[in-house]
Formats: C-alpha cells, structure tokens, sequence
C-alpha cells in the first residue's frame, strides 16, 4: 500500500532523514521506533504531504506521491503530536467542525460521530468542554479528528507522550479497533513497550537511519539477545561474584544491590539450567531466579551502545 524509498531530508546542512526505506502492507499495524531526534517526525511528515524531501520517492498504491500528494490526501489520517482543538468547544462540536471541513454534514456527521466515539473510547465525555479534559483525552480527540474522512492509512506521531495510563490504553485499543477493520497504521514511539504490544512489525530507527526491521522475534533473534536471569541470594553477593563471573556460560553480570544480580549468558536455553545446578553445587546460597524475557530494548542497546530514552 505505501512504499517508501531511499527517502532523504535535510535541515540546512543537517541531515535529519538519511536515506531510509519502509513499506507498510494493507491492514497492517507498523512501528517506527527510535530515540528522541531519530528522525521520527520528519519522515511521518513527508508520508503526509505536509513537505516534500531532498531526494527519494514515497508511493502509494504505486502512484509517486511526492510529485503528486493529491493522490494520497484523502486515504491518509495523521495525527500530529501537538493537539489542535477549540478549548471552548466540546469534543463532540470539535469533530463536527473537523468533519465541516471534510464536507461532512446532517446525518453522516452524527452517524460518523457515533462511530470514531466508540473507536476512541470517549463516549460519555463528548458533550463537555474540551477544556475540562485531560491531556489523554484531548490527545483522542485530535486521533477521533484524523479519522473523520475514513482514511485507509492513519499516522501516529507518539500518541502516548505525557498522558494518563487509563488514555493510553484507550488508544493502544484504538488501533486495535483500527487494524480490525483493516485500516494500516504507521504508529511512531520512542517507547518500545507498545511497539512490542501492538506493532506487527517494526522499524528501528537512529541518526536519520533505519538501523534494524522486522518482526520482534525476528529483531531478537538476529541480535542473538540472550534472556537474562535475575538472582536472588541469602548472602551477599560480592562473595560470590568472581565464582559466577567464571563460568563457562556466563557473558555478562549486572550487580543490582547487596543480594541480587542480573546474569546473562551466550548459551542457548539450557545454559539457564546449566547455571542453576552449578549454583547449587557451589553453595551459593540461592534464594530465587527470574528468567529476563530480552526485548528490543536491549536490540537498540546493542546496536547502538544506547539505550532508547537516553
Ligand atoms: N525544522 C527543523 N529545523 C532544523 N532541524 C530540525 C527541524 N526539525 C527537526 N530537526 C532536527 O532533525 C532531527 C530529527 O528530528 P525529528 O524528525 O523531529 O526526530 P524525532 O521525531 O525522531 O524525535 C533532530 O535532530 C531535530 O533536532
Ligand atoms: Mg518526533
């Protein structure tokens, strides 16, 4: 449905987008992931006509939207960070200005109304003053203003920063409901939690670069991520540091206070049980493990020696 090829943007002399690809097929939920200044923002943004780039080509149903941004305009929903509502207004008499503006009148605005309410989860609030709403709730609002039109493509550009969890559900929820109905989504974040939980597949991007694609697992498995395994001892752990340092499986051990220690391994799974019989043969004093699922996460710390939020 959408294709996007060796696109390239620059700020003056700063490239912010350096030559990235990505393709999002329909029905699909995409995630961009990246740090803060990656390059999130300006790549959604040219997807949405807002400014055309230096250099490469986005297509959609195959037509170069870049020459042509007429073609993609009406199957697009973006959601911009910033919120753009009437205060004054209620959310209800917001979306029936937006849908003004699409042409939206009578009875298809209300019955259109009734429909994006129940996708956004805001129902029982439409009537009050946008005003009296919580930052999560107009952050609905504007996703309930960006599908009005009934877009086949709808863009996230971090949906969730700085809101309530309850609203943040909601819109997790929200693109759920949107992928059953076989709307895509191209949902951006910094935060790789909800990359995991709703994308099906994902982009990783840093410094302009997509660094990295694909399914989670398949993310994990080709950075060969070991789970980790976070123990527990009666006593400290300085005496037996040097001990678990040496064995054979052990890559990496991560102290986290006086009696536990995170401890991560090069074996396959095994390598956990093989480190569970050589602590009881040791004495450790082992009081309780918990295997650490790896998670992307650690794919972007060990790509790029940095973690996603520093
Ligand atoms: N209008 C602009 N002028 C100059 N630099 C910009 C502008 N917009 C963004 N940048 C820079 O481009 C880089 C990418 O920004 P952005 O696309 O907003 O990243 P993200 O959305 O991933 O945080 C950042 O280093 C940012 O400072
Ligand atoms: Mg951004």
């Amino acid at each position: 449905m959408l294709e996007v090829k060796t696109l390239k943007k620059k700020y003056g002399e700063f490239t912010a987008v350096d030559g990235i690809s990505l393709h999002i097929n329909k029905g699909e939920v995409v995630g961009l992931l990246g740090p803060n200044g990656a390059g999130k923002s300006t790549t959604i943004s040219m997807i949405a006509t807002l400014f055309k780039p230096n250099s490469g080509e986005i297509l959609f149903e195959g037509e170069n939207i870049v020459k042509n941004p007429k073609v993609i305009q009406p199957f697009i929903g973006y959601v911009p960070q910033e919120i753009a509502l009437y205060e004054t207004l209620s959310g209800y008499e917001n979306l029936k200005y937006f849908g003004a503006l699409y042409g939206l009148s009578g009875k298809a605005i209300k019955e259109q109304i009734q429909r994006i309410s129940k996708i956004i989860g805001i129902e029982d609030r439409l009537k009050d003053r946008v005003s009296t709403y919580s930052g999560g709730m107009k952050r609905r609002i504007n996703i309930g203003v960006g599908l009005l039109h009934n877009p086949k493509l709808v863009i996230m550009d971090e949906p969730t920063v700085g809101i309530d969890p309850q609203s943040r559900n909601h819109i997790l929820e929200t693109v759920n409901k949107l992928k059953s109905e076989g709307i895509s989504v191209l949902y951006t974040s910094h935060y790789m939690e909800e990359v995991e939980a709703i994308c099906e597949r994902i982009y990783i991007m840093d410094h302009g670069k997509i660094i990295a694609d694909g399914t989670q697992e398949a993310l994990l498995e080709q950075s060969k991520i070991q789970s980790g395994m976070k123990l527990k001892f009666e006593k400290p752990v300085a005496q037996i540091v040097d001990q678990i340092k040496a064995m054979a499986w052990v890559t990496q051990v991560q102290i986290l206070d006086e009696y536990e220690m995170i401890i991560r391994s090069s074996g396959n799974g095994s390598s956990h049980k093989d480190i569970l019989n050589a602590l009881m043969a040791m004495n450790s004093g082992l009081i309780s493990f918990d295997i650490q699922k790896p998670d992307l996460e650690q794919v972007f710390l060990h790509m790029t020696g940095r973690g996603l939020r520093d």
